[in-house]
């Protein structure tokens, strides 16, 4: 059996080296040449931890390759795993145009019969509309089946998650194609959920839509610490050792972003609306999210009052850890926000700088980059915390108050212990907690 991945964003490239890694001839492809050169030559286009490793390993043992050319792609694969973007539109619905676009092309080269796995977060029913787009296209005499195969991979440890799965959802309609992804995910057969399409396909949106809807109740919580004499993170502790609830995703903050979590709350009410239910939960939840950068730049404020010509030291800019990725990253708000208020910018990240120059280039007393956390805090009225990479919560701190111009942090992870911070001399704000 061959498997195709169509599109190697985060998911696809990953997906690709993971298939192969469990012994599956794959072939990636994708419509940009410089990811496929890279990744024929086993270097990946984003930085995800393992990744390229994985990548070098399965291009060696020869059961891995990479093609810029689609029609050649679809023909000779069996399973065609369809993993391109569905970016989102302003009325908050998904962009299925890329979808519908290699639909087309599956139906156009379908000289066999193949399964045609839709892995990106879709919405419901998507499915139907591949189905429907590559019977309007195929040859009368040619066969296929569409299945979903949602995947629940995290940035930062897509690898380990890919290889680890806690599930393997799996949505079809025909029992040859139930057969066939069960024989792709047999190492994983204990961990399999086998349904029809639309279940699978909302087991995926509702499972995103769910973990963002809890941490804006944290972060609801927290706005409530803040106002009476609670602690948030010990709040979230308390709450965290009841089973039923759970201790993950309950870290407040400045919010979640990410290329899934903002997109998916909103095209799920966007689905929900069309058709008849009341989403108002989900959007409620948008709006706490939203209003997290509202609050932050409240507690600069509260923190040097006017921002105009204060300098700024930005640690963090990825939407999360251990990622290069930037999409609908806080940082991008936060930025955004400060250079309307005047404020002089020294951003740093370990590895998503580049993505944020092409948004916001350098410029000379407005925007600049730094080579390390104690450069960005030099000369610094206050110095922010905007995702909490590891190298942060290490940071030699008697070493940032010495070249800041102000010992101020305003911390939007709550990395760092309120009191040990302030002992060493700092004016320290953090979330949900005194
Ligand atoms: C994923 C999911 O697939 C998406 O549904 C989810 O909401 C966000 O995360 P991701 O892999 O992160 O998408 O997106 P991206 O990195 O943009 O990858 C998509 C890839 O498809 C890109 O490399 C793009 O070049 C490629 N593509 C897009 C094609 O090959 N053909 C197209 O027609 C469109
Ligand atoms: C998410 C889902 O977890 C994954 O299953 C799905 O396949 C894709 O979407 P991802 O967006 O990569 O993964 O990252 P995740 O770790 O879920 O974090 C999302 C955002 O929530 C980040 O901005 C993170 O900082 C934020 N977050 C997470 C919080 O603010 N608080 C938390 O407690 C947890």
């Amino acid at each position: 059996m061959k498997i195709a991945v169509i599109g190697t964003g985060y998911v696809g490239l990953v997906s690709a080296a993971c298939f192969a890694e469990l012994g599956h001839d794959v072939i990636g492809t994708d419509v940009v040449s410089e990811k496929i050169d890279k990744a024929s030559r086993g270097i990946a286009h984003i930085y995800e931890p393992g990744l390229e490793d994985l990548l070098k390993t399965n291009l060696k043992k020869g059961n891995l390759s990479f093609s810029l050319d689609l029609d050649e792609t679809i023909q000779s694969s069996d399973v065609l795993f369809v993993c391109v973007n569905t970016p989102q539109k302003e009325d908050g619905s998904a962009d299925m145009t890329y979808v519908e676009g290699v639909s087309k092309r599956i139906a156009e080269n379908l000289n066999d019969y193949k399964v045609v796995v839709e892995k990106s977060t879709v919405p419901v029913q998507t499915s139907m509309w591949i189905k429907r787009a590559i019977d309007l296209y195929k040859k009368k005499d040619k066969t296929f089946d569409v299945a979903s195969n949602p995947e629940f991979l995290r940035e930062g440890s897509a690898v380990s998650d890919f290889l680890n799965p806690d599930r393997i959802i799996v949505g079809v309609e025909t029992e040859k194609a139930k057969d066939i992804m069960i024989k792709i995910y047999e190492k994983y057969k204990d961990r399999l959920l086998v349904t029809n399409i639309d279940t699978a396909e909302i087991i995926k949106h509702a499972s995103n839509s769910f973990l963002a809807l809890k941490i804006s109740y944290i972060n609801l919580i927290s706005e409530l610490c803040e106002k009476t004499d609670a602690n948030v993170e010990l709040a979230a502790k308390g709450m965290g050792l009841d089973e039923r609830i759970g201790s993950q995703f309950l870290r407040a903050g400045l919010g979640y972003g990410g290329s899934c979590f903002p997109k998916d709350i909103r095209a799920l009410s966007r689905i929900g609306e069309d058709l008849g239910v009341n989403m108002n939960l989900l959007k409620e939840a948008d709006r706490i999210n939203l209003k997290r950068i509202d609050v932050f730049v409240e507690k600069i404020k509260k923190a040097i009052w006017v921002l105009k010509d204060k300098k700024i030291a930005v640690l963090g800019l990825s939407f999360k850890p251990e990622t290069d990725d930037i999409r609908e990253a806080p940082s991008i708000k936060v930025i955004k926000r400060l250079l309307e208020e005047g404020a002089s910018l020294s951003l740093y990240d370990p590895k998503a700088m580049e993505n944020v120059k092409k948004v916001f280039p350098e410029k000379p007393s407005q925007i600049s980059y730094a080579k390390s956390p104690y450069e960005a805090a030099e000369k610094a009225n206050v110095l922010l915390i905007i995702t909490e990479w590891d190298e942060f919560r290490e940071l030699d701190l008697n070493k940032i108050k010495e070249v800041m111009a102000n010992s101020i942090i305003v911390d939007g992870r709550n990395i760092f212990e309120p009191a040990k911070v302030r002992e060493l001399g700092f004016e320290y704000y953090s979330f949900g907690r005194k």
